[in-house]
């Protein structure tokens, strides 16, 4: 069929953000989610380990389509170099496989920008969350 390649991708996409909606279903049962899921107190929005866990972890915990993992410092030295605001605008944006927010387009900036944060500080960057 020549429909099968586009229908594969399709799957891939549908495979991931399954993982995503299990995920946030697991929290939800487990009653780990109160009220507004991850807000922290005096900020807007998810804190970004919070949107890590929901969005990016699908692709950047075992590495999805070649993804730099949480934590895998060689993978994450010469991004942290490219600065905060740069590696924000690459995330916000999306760049080859990574797509634009995660494929979450219901997540602000600052909260992309946290995640952001969250994973490059697990790879011993010094990034500083936003407001
Ligand atoms: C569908 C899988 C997927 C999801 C979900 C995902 N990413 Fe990615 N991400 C990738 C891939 C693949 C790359 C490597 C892109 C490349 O360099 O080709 C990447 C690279 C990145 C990079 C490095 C960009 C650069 O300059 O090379 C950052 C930062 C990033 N992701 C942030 C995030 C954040 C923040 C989230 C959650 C909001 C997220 N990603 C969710 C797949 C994903």
């Amino acid at each position: 069929m020549i429909r099968e390649r586009k229908f594969r991708a399709r799957l891939l996409m549908a495979v991931c953000l399954g993982g995503v909606v299990g995920l946030q279903g697991a929290l939800l049962t487990a009653g780990a989610q109160a009220q507004t899921p991850g807000e922290p107190p005096g900020q807007k929005g998810q804190s970004g380990q919070a949107v890590y866990a929901a969005v990016c972890a699908a692709c950047h915990a075992a590495g999805v389509l070649g993804a730099p993992k949480l934590g895998d410092v060689k993978a994450w030295a010469p991004l942290i170099k490219e600065g905060q605001k740069a590696l924000t605008r690459t995330a916000i944006k999306g760049i080859r496989q990574m797509p634009p927010k995660g494929g979450n387009a219901s997540l602000s900036n600052a909260e992309v920008e946290r995640a952001v944060v969250h994973m490059a500080n697990a790879a011993g960057g010094k990034f500083k969350d936003p407001r």
